[in-house]
This record gives structure tokens, C-alpha cells and sequence, in this order.
């Protein structure tokens, strides 16, 4: 989903661009990431791939989230700084509990994953800052959504076209951000090599029911959104009830309002219905 947007935001930005998908390169592979690195010979690397099965890791897929999450971001890192290239990683909210109380978690707020998947990104955090400790920038984002994956709102636009009603979890938080809205962060913070972790989200915060009615109501949908809690709705990965990101630094880049990027999204969505 954001590997989409950000080759779309590296092309516009009038870049040349190589953008590889699984098939092309398995970042699990240390001598085809080094020879694709190298034969490339980038000025930037972004990595937007990941094992985003966030429920599945916590069983069968917790050797692939720690291969694909943990271990590989190191090889791509270490290829990079070879190479002379600045590589941007992309990492997740998941890498804090979510019981902070006292406001926005920043870069400097302790981490501390309840999740297999959670784990495995902050291991690939660990291990990018000690492959390429110069140059490189991790940027931890939430709640993405966007025109070219599987996401929430997708998801609750199905369900909202079969049923009249659907309860959604309200006592979760977190800052619902638009891939293409990232994606320009991250060549943003490539060109400004800012070392180290930042957090870039999306303006403004909300629950995801608060998100799933702003979604059904702005398509213009009739369904009935309830909101639940966590508990009604257990799954296998422990989600982080409170994933507000802000930075506390000043050079980082501001997103706006996911309320924002949500419309852009249902406007590209209407059009590429229309188109087909
Ligand atoms: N989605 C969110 O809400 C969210 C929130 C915060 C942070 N993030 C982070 O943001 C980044 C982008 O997420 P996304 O939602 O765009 O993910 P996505 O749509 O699931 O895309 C991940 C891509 O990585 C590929 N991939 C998996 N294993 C690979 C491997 N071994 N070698 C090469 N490619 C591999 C996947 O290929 P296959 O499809 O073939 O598996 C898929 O194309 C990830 O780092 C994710 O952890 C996501």
C-alpha cells in the first residue's frame, strides 16, 4: 500500500526510480538485497515492505515477522551505507504499549511492543540503526490507509454496503494517516537526512469508530455505526490502546488532518469506481 504512493511521490518529486516488489527482491535474502542495492547504486533507499500479518505473527507468521521485520531491514541498511545511500525505514506505532496517559507518544517516550509484530519492528528499528548509523532516518507512522491496499476504511465501506448496521471499537486511539501524505514525508526527510527515529502521523486524532462513521457518513452511506470495545472484539495481537504519534522534533514534517487525506482517499476511490 504505501510502496505504491511512495514510488508515485518519488517520480513526481522527478526522481528515477526502482521499485521492487516481493517477487523482485525477497529482503530475506542477503546476497540478492546486497546485488540489488549495489546494481541499483541509490542515492536514497526507502523500505516499505514489512510482514504486516499483525494477528498471524503472533502464531505461524512470528518467524517471518522476525526474518522480515527484524533481521532484513539490517541487511537493506547495511547495503545501503555501502552503497553511500541514505535508506528511510518505515516502523509502526506498535512499538509502544499504548498505556501512556499524559499525551501524544514522542521519539523520546520508551518502547515497549505488547505484539509479536510489535517486537519484530522495533527489532528492525535496532537493527537499521546499527547497519547504517550515519544515515538513516526511521520514520514510525499509524492507522495507514490508502488506494492501493487492504485498509480500514476499505474495509468498512464493504461492510457498509451489506449491512445496515456494524459496531466498531471506540476505546482505541491513534492519527489515521493517507499513504500518499507519508510518502512525501518520507523523500521529505531523505533530502533533509534527519537521523535517527521520527514520528510522522497525521494531523488530529480519533477512535476507530469515530473514523468508521466519518468514512460511512462522508461516502454518503447509510449504515448505523456502534461503538464497542476491545474486549467485545478479542483478536490474537494485542493492539495498542492509545497511538497517538507526535514528534518533538522541530525539523520533522507535519501531516495534516486525517479528516483530509480521508476525503482524498474516497475522491481517488470514486474515480477509479467510475474508470472501471
Ligand atoms: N498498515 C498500517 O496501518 C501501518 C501502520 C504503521 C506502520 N506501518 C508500516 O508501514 C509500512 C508499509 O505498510 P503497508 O500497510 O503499506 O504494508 P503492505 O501493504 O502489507 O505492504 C507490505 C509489502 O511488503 C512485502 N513483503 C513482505 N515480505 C517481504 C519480503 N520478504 N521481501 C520483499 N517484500 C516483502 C509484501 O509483499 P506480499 O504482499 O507479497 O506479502 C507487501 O507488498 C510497513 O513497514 C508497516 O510495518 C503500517
Amino acid at each position: 500500500m504505501l510502496g505504491v504512493d511512495a514510488r508515485a511521490a518519488a517520480l513526481a518529486a522527478g526522481h528515477e526510480v526502482v521499485a521492487l516488489t516481493r517477487a523482485d527482491l525477497d529482503l530475506t535474502d542477503l546476497t540478492a538485497v546486497e546485488s540489488a542495492v549495489a546494481g541499483a547504486a541509490p542515492e536514497i533507499v526507502i523500505n516499505c515492505a514489512a510482514y504486516t500479518k499483525v494477528d498471524d505473527a503472533e502464531t505461524d507468521g512470528r518467524d517471518a515477522a522476525h526474518l522480515t521485520n527484524g533481521v532484513a531491514p539490517g541487511y537493506l541498511a547495511g547495503a545501503a551505507a555501502m552503497a553511500g545511500a541514505w535508506i528511510v525505514h518505515v516502523s509502526t506505532d506498535y512499538v509502544f504499549d499504548g498505556a501512556k496517559t499524559t499525551g501524544p507518544y514522542l521519539e523520546s517516550d520508551a518502547t515497549a511492543p505488547q505484539s509479536v509484530y510489535g517486537a519484530s519492528k522495533l527489532e528492525g528499528e535496532l537493527a537499521i540503526a546499527q547497519a547504517a548509523p550515519l544515515s538513516h532516518t526511521i520514520v514510525r507512522s499509524s492507522w495507514l490507509f490508502g488506494n492501493h491496499g487492504a485498509c480500514f476504511p476499505a474495509t468498512m465501506l464493504r461492510l457498509a454496503s451489506t449491512h445496515d448496521s456494524l459496531s466498531v471499537v471506540d476505546d482505541q486511539r491513534g492519527c489515521p494517516t493517507f499513504t500518499p501524505d507519508l510518502a512525501t514525508a518520507l523523500l521529505a526527510v531523505a533530502s533533509q537526512q534527519l537521523l535517527g527515529v521520527v514520528h510522522v502521523a497525521a494531523g488530529g486524532d480519533c477512535s476507530w469508530y469515530e473514523f468508521a462513521r466519518e468514512t460511512i457518513t462522508r461516502a454518503g452511506l447509510g449504515a448505523v455505526v456502534t461503538p464497542c470495545t476491545t474486549a467485545e472484539f478479542p483478536r490474537p495481537a494485542p493492539r495498542p490502546a492509545y497511538s497517538v504519534l507526535r514528534s518533538g522534533r522541530g525539523e520533522a514534517p507535519v501531516l495534516r488532518d486525517w479528516r483530509e487525506g480521508l476525503l482524498e482517499y474516497l475522491e481517488v476511490r470514486n474515480s477509479t469506481e467510475v474508470q472501471a
